[in-house]
């Protein structure tokens, strides 16, 4: 009897030690990506400073680019997720007030930021989709930085970021962009944007900055969002195989505007529609014709 449980006493301390060597090496493996440095010399990017700009830069980054889901609607920054596996997950205060990084960034720092995902120290930035808006052209790009530069400062001192065991795992197990540095090729040149208009190259455009790709896969097909718990409710497939196939323009832009679908059912407000709702009509267009030229896909094919 005794010898049998000094035997379990060494299979359950063998399982522990078996257990904290591979979280050690979870956090091991994921903190050396997390602390890799890229030297980086991104372009220069003309910041203009009038008032039309300002006010393209707003409507980027709540339309568009969703930047206020994150930062807030005065972008003075705010916790995203606070989860003991998924870690906290806190976004900057963009302002000059306390606690924000507004007042210590440059031009070029904000450019590394939001088109490579870098900050000053070379490292990645954590959780924000750079890769996605690393496809905003020069003229966007400079709108979103003088409008951040222009938003009256917020005091809002915020915790530090910490990463969980579980976003860790996931991340190493490539299910979760937690690094979108990772993600960019910061030597290539940046591809022209499309001018804008109600053309399918405009809706990719406005598609791509804004994100549908990260939650509905890059095919548009829908399916669980990588990284979120089971109870999220999965994307859409949105291609024409998808219900979209039966609606039409006017029903598309309803359903942006008012969250409700051909038929009467209510979209989650996880996804979106309060944001991207507030496009204008001809960006919804623009949108619409982009959805309806992608190739039909079945369900959950990413
Ligand atoms: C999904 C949430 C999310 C969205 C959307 C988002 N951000 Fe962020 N952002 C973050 C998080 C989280 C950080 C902190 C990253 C870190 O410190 O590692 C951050 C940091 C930043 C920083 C500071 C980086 C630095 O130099 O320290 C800038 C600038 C920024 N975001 C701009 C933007 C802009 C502009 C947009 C919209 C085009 C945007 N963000 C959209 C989550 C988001
Ligand atoms: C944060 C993740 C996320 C982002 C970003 C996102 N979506 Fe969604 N979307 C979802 C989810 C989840 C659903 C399903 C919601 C539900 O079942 O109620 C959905 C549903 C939809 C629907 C309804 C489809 C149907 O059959 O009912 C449309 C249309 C749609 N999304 C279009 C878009 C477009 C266009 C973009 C980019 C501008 C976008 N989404 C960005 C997560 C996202």
């Amino acid at each position: 009897m005794r010898r049998a449980l000094t035997w379990l006493g060494f299979v359950f301390g063998g399982l522990v030690a078996l257990v904290m060597v591979a979280a050690g090496a979870v956090y091991g493996l994921s903190s050396l990506r997390m602390t890799k440095t890229y030297a980086t010399q991104p372009a220069t990017v003309a910041v203009p400073t009038d008032a039309e700009a300002i006010a393209r830069g707003q409507h980027l980054a709540v339309a568009v680019g969703k930047c206020t889901d994150c930062h807030g609607q005065v972008l003075a920054g705010g916790i995203v997720i606070d989860d003991p596996a998924i870690g906290r997950i806190v976004a900057s205060n963009l302002t000059k007030g306390k606690g924000g990084i507004g007042g210590q960034r440059s031009d070029a720092d904000f450019v590394r930021a939001i088109r490579h995902g870098l900050k000053p120290d070379g490292t990645s930035v954590i959780f924000m989709p750079a890769q996605e808006f690393y496809h905003f052209s020069d003229a966007d790009l400079g709108a979103l930085i003088v409008y951040i530069k222009s938003v009256p400062p917020v005091d809002n001192e915020l915790p530090a970021i910490t990463v969980g065991p579980m976003m860790r795992a996931l991340f190493l197990a490539g299910q979760v962009d937690l690094l979108p540095a990772e993600l960019i090729d910061h030597a290539a040149p940046h591809p022209a944007a499309p001018e804008p208009g109600v053309t399918v190259a405009y809706g990719e455009y406005l598609a791509q900055t804004g994100g549908c790709l990260g939650c509905h896969g890059p095919g548009l097909s829908g399916g669980p969002v990588p990284g979120t718990p089971p109870s999220f409710p999965p994307a859409r497939n949105i291609t024409p195989a998808g219900r979209l196939g039966q609606w039409s323009e006017a029903d598309f832009i309803r359903a942006m505007r008012t969250g409700i679908i051909p038929g009467g059912e209510s979209i989650d407000e996880f996804m979106p529609w309060k944001s991207i709702g507030q496009l204008t009509d001809n960006e919804l267009k623009a949108m619409w014709m982009y959805l309806q030229s992608v190739p039909p896909r079945p369900y959950g094919n990413r």
